[in-house]
């Protein structure tokens, strides 16, 4: 580790942690031992002594003030691991950028100069700690904002400036959410956003702290630790100096909000402590997941940016808010105006409202106050209603920005946003500077793969009749279900109705939908399409329905009359979806499992428990192919769908032959019943590559990889293969092999159709697993199987 220091006026030097920590470790073994700390031992080294006595519970008065508040502000130095990848790059000297977004503290506010601010100290401490390093900084501090207009210009002022995401991104708004209009949501929004962006940023939390000392922590501790984020305080800094006389607001605070030079080298040497703390004890060598779950909620991730130059995806009219207030605030470093681009009433043009027509489930509206009388009030309106009145005139306003949340919608809908003069203000200005437009955006498995193809889950119904508790899940993963029983013949065929009527039935079997009823609707009320699994498979298919009259036990009917049937089960079941729910069915694996070495014929045509086989005969799955193409509609792909590809691919291949020179089959279902022992990256993709170089479309089916043993290590060993799977099947498709969907074969670990194996990505209390981060593609799980 390198040494160098930060150290600043009024700081001791101090002692190199790397050494003092071995130190101590000595001591304290050494003291088990029995033995005295003596003044003169203490005393002895220079390096180290310090930190012994510290380590061994020696006086405390001893200790510099200094160093005790820069330690006490360390709530934590993260445990999520991306900090210390970051200044291990550092220390690599590799290029870092790092981003700073926050009020006017993080822009300089108070400090004598830019370069005696906190965040110009602390990046340059971080250069003095790592001099081989490249970094660059983005400060994106604009006085007066919180943290709901710090999510709306995330992207603007942290990223777009470097042109990439940062590597570090310190978060300061502890003191300016004092008057947030989200409840702390924005903020966590913001901290989710950045720490899924796909390079794993290092996110640390600063809280500063007013003159009156206070500050949110006591809000946002909770979401650092929920999400092992750095966090450092500067109210708990400066508590005991305070108390001690070694500070005083004359030294520390320039105004009620802003430190001085002098606090600002505080707040930096804060953060130096922490980082050099972190660079010293690594937490965690690997990258913690992001968990799935929120503190509060992080439903404003995602706001996007709406100005007047552009507010793409809405449609405006300005109405008399046609022109560009020159009067707003300015970013203090660079002179320049933060909104340029804004709406404005100047008043004495009429009064017709602006609108803007915009499709969202969050509204944000910044508009900017100024202590000028000539500013005056509008009113609001969303879908027609009036819903809040906003002033710009503000006593104490600055031309600044004020945020106000307009929409706060669970769900994306269409909304009619106006904004008109208040009544007896139609000649007075106001200016809206930018709206926030939030959308729901799903940001798990839908988000890493909405490129490449659908992300299917197979549920049951006693999943689907209590869906409330799956609703995020399925909301951020998942955009196609597979019924996982509800769609077989024997949940689709009515033996009763069948039997009731001989003559009329006798080659046409009655059929039911009220099983996978719920199916539909769950998916039509999440947008969600249908994989139709299964029409001709030699399991969960009634005995019943092969029998002359359709009873358990009678004489099998014969091939003419399975014929029939066969046709007429197809011919119902694919023209009900078509006729009630057209498009909603994209797949339908039309024969399952017909082939198979061990229990086939000698063409490998399964002949064991197949009553197909039995009454048909050896072609019945290509017969039921003719049939599905004869009845399904053009966006019904039609597939043949099989266990054990990775070893019967040319098995399948040479079997299908003649359907696919006809015409009658798309692609080929591969269910992906695997364990951990499966070679995925070569072995199964090399099916996979077979299957599509012969001219067919894949899908993984019924995924699953099972687990030995409920261990950790078997689990992080599932992750990587689940990593591989999903990794390996986008790049392919990338590549341009059609690979049109992967299917998880089920929810969680509690419903399972492989008992005692743990195959999901969910555990058995919804919890995602080291799978579930695997199959995201997560930093935390390494990309090798
Ligand atoms: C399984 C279901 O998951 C179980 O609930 C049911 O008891 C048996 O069938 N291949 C297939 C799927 O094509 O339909 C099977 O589903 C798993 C193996």
């Amino acid at each position: 580790m390198n040494s160098a220091k930060h150290g600043t006026e009024g700081k001791p030097k101090k002692k190199r942690r790397a050494v003092t920590a071995l130190l101590a470790g000595l001591l304290l073994a050494f003291c088990a031992c029995g033995a005295k700390e003596t003044p003169e031992s203490t005393n002895q080294s220079k390096e180290g002594t310090e930190t012994m006595t510290e380590e061994a519970g020696g006086s405390e008065d001893r200790r510099d003030w200094y160093e005790q508040m820069l330690e006490a502000s360390v709530i934590s130095t993260g445990t999520n691991g991306r900090l210390e990848k970051v200044l291990d790059r550092m220390e690599k000297g590799e290029s870092v950028s790092v981003a700073l977004l926050g009020g006017s503290v993080t822009e300089g506010a108070g400090a004598a100069d830019f370069k005696e601010s906190y965040a110009d100290l602390f990046v340059g401490g971080l250069q003095k700690l790592y001099p081989e390093a490249n970094i660059s900084c983005v400060n994106a501090g604009l006085s007066g904002t919180n943290s709901a207009l710090g999510m709306m210009r995330y992207e603007r002022d942290a990223v777009e400036p470097a042109g990439k995401q940062p590597d570090i991104l310190l978060v300061e708004f502890a003191v300016n959410d004092y008057q947030e209009p989200t409840d702390g949501r924005a903020y966590e929004s913001l901290l989710r956003t950045v720490l899924q962006e796909d390079n794993a940023p290092a996110v640390i939390l600063v809280f500063s702290v007013f003159q009156t000392k206070w500050n949110l922590q006591e809000e946002y501790i909770p979401m650092g630790e929920w999400y092992g984020l750095p966090m450092v305080s500067i109210k708990n800094a400066i508590e005991q100096p305070y108390a001690e006389g070694n500070l005083t607001d004359d030294k520390f605070f320039a105004d009620e909000y802003h430190p001085t030079s002098y606090g600002h080298t505080v707040m930096a040497d804060c953060l130096m402590e922490m980082t050099e703390q972190a660079a010293d004890n690594p937490s965690s060598l690997t990258i913690a997941a992001v968990p799935m779950d929120t503190v509060t909620l992080a439903d404003f991730a995602g706001t996007r940016l709406l100005t007047a130059e552009n507010a793409d995806g809405a449609e405006v009219s300005a109405g008399s808010f046609f022109g560009t207030d020159t009067q707003v605030q300015e970013f203090e470093r660079t002179g320049e105006a933060s909104f340029p681009d804004n709406w404005m009433h100047e008043g004495g043009n009429g009064s017709e409202a602006f609108r803007a027509e915009l499709s969202c489930r969050k509204i944000l509206l910044n508009y900017k106050t100024s202590s000028s009388e000539e500013y005056g009030r509008v009113l609001v309106y969303l879908d027609g209603e009036q819903v809040a009145e906003l002033n710009g005139y503000a006593k104490d306003g600055w031309n600044n920005s004020n945020v106000a949340l307009i929409a706060d919608g669970k769900e994306n809908e269409p909304h009619v946003l106006e904004i008109r003069m208040a009544e007896g203000d139609e000649d007075k200005k106001f200016t809206l500077l930018a709206i926030g437009c939030g959308s729901f955006e799903p940001n798990g498995l839908l988000k890493v793969y909405e490129d490449n193809f659908p992300v299917g889950i197979a549920l049951p119904n006693s999943v689907l009749r209590k869906p409330e508790a799956y609703e995020d899940v399925i909301r951020n993963n998942f955009n196609s279900i597979t019924c996982e029983n509800e769609m077989k013949p024997d949940a689709l065929l009515d033996q009763g109705a069948s039997q009731m009527n001989l003559e009329e039935t006798y080659t046409h079997a009655v059929v039911k939908f009220g099983n996978c009823k719920p199916a539909i609707d769950f998916a039509l009320e999440y947008g969600m399409k249908i994989r139709l699994h299964t029409l001709v498979w030699h399991s969960q298919t009634p005995r019943w329905f092969f029998t002359e009259d359709y009873s358990k036990d009678g004489k099998l009917a014969d091939r003419e009359t399975m014929l029939l049937r066969m046709e007429n089960y197809i011919a119902d079941v694919l023209g009900y979806f078509e006729e009630n729910y057209p498009g909603l069915i994209y797949a339908v694996d039309v024969a399952n499992e017909a082939f198979d070495v061990g229990n086939g014929d000698e063409n490998g045509i399964r002949m064991k428990d197949n009553l197909w086989y039995e009454t048909v005969g050896s072609d019945y799955y290509y017969q039921a192919f003719v049939f599905a193409r004869k009845y399904a509609s053009e966006d019904m792909k039609l597939f043949y769908n099989d266990y054990g590809c990775m070893d019967k691919a040319e098995l399948i291949l040479r079997n299908l032959e003649q359907a696919k020179a006809e015409g009658l089959i798309d692609g080929i279902g591969m269910q992906s019943h695997l364990s951990t022992d499966d070679n995925i990256q070569f072995k199964f993709m090399l099916a996979v590559k077979q299957f599509c170089e012969a001219g067919y479309e894949v899908q993984a089916t019924e995924l699953d990889i099972g687990v030995k043993e409920k261990t950790d290590s078997a689990f992080l060993i599932q992750a990587r293969k689940y990593r591989s799977f999903f990794k390996n099947l986008k790049r392919l498709q990338e590549e341009g092999y059609p690979i049109t969907g992967i299917t998880v074969w089920g929810i969680d670990d509690a419903h399972t159709w492989r008992k005692d194996e743990y195959g999901l990505l969910f555990d058995e209390n919804r919890k995602p697993k080291p799978a579930y981060y695997g199959a995201m593609l997560d930093a935390s799980i390494p990309d090798v199987e």
